[in-house]
């Protein structure tokens, strides 16, 4: 499948590319997306795991699952996906990623930043004094009893739950970044949970040309401009060449 005409010339023109990440750009390193067949919320309770009243209710099992998941990270390397989307950094005048992931490969695949409107899993707050705790660099004792050590009050992994507000000066700069910019990529998300869902059609709205990356259909792909049923692992490599070929056959 090639990439259309009017794709490869609206990104080779755009001065401004924004990406929109979800749990699918992921996948290709073997994590678990959300809402695909073998999902987190086909064997978890998203209400039970993801949520302040399932942590205040049950703090031990709360952190057990996000120890599980941080466990599953550090086992993980970014994929080519991620690796792309960090070469693609380097080919536009502004390049803005946004992502709902909290797994953080996309820093480690060399992204130079990431607007990450849920947070993430390798930092943890104290929820009374605020003191922060790194997981990599806990003492055993936090990992199992999620305790501060300065007020003994509740840590908490830095993710936003459901429910929760996004960061607010995050998710402004991702609005902004979809009004701005000329190209933008929906990739790996269902585009189900708002207000990250709403991003493409911000872009839309704001006349950018909007592309929808996932081997699967999703609640947005009859209002977006080209849609790439393919891996994002497959397809992002494909199209970081595709682009390079495009600027040159026409220098
Ligand atoms: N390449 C691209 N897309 C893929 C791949 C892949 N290799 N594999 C799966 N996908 C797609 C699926 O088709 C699906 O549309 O990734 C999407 C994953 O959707 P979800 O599991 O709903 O994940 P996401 O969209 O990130 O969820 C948004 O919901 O539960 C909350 O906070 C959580 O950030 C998450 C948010």
């Amino acid at each position: 499948m090639n990439f259309s005409e009017e794709f490869l010339q609206a990104l080779s023109s755009a001065r401004h590319v924004a990406v929109l990440t979800g749990a699918g750009i992921s996948a290709e390193s073997g994590v678990a997306t959300f809402r695909d067949q073998d999902g987190l919320w086909q064997k978890f309770n998203p209400a039970e795991l993801a949520s302040m009243e399932g942590f205040m209710s049950n703090p031990a099992l709360v952190w057990e699952w996000y120890q599980h998941r941080r466990g599953i990270i550090g086992g993980v390397e970014p994929n080519e996906g991620h690796k792309a989307l960090a070469a693609m950094e380097q080919q536009f005048e502004k390049f803005t990623l946004i992502t709902q992931n909290v797994d953080r490969l996309h820093q480690r695949a060399g992204s130079s930043a990431a607007l990450e409107l849920h947070g993430n899993l390798v930092e943890n707050y104290c929820m009374d004094c605020r003191a922060v705790y790194h997981f990599a660099d806990e003492k055993a004792e936090l990992r199992e009893n999620p305790r501060c050590r300065d007020c003994s009050g509740l840590v908490r992994p830095a993710v936003v739950w459901f429910g929760e507000m996004l960061p607010v000066e995050t998710l402004r700069a991702a609005q902004i970044a979809a009004q701005d910019c000329q190209v933008f990529l929906s990739i790996g998300t269902s585009a189900e949970v708002m207000p990250a869902a709403g991003l493409p059609m911000i872009a839309r709205e704001n006349f950018a040309y909007v592309v929808e990356i996932n081997p699967q259909p999703t609640v947005i792909s009859g209002r977006v401009h080209s849609v790439i049923r393919e891996p994002a692992g497959i397809a992002l490599p494909r199209l970081l060449r595709e682009l390079d070929q495009f600027r040159k056959s026409r220098v």
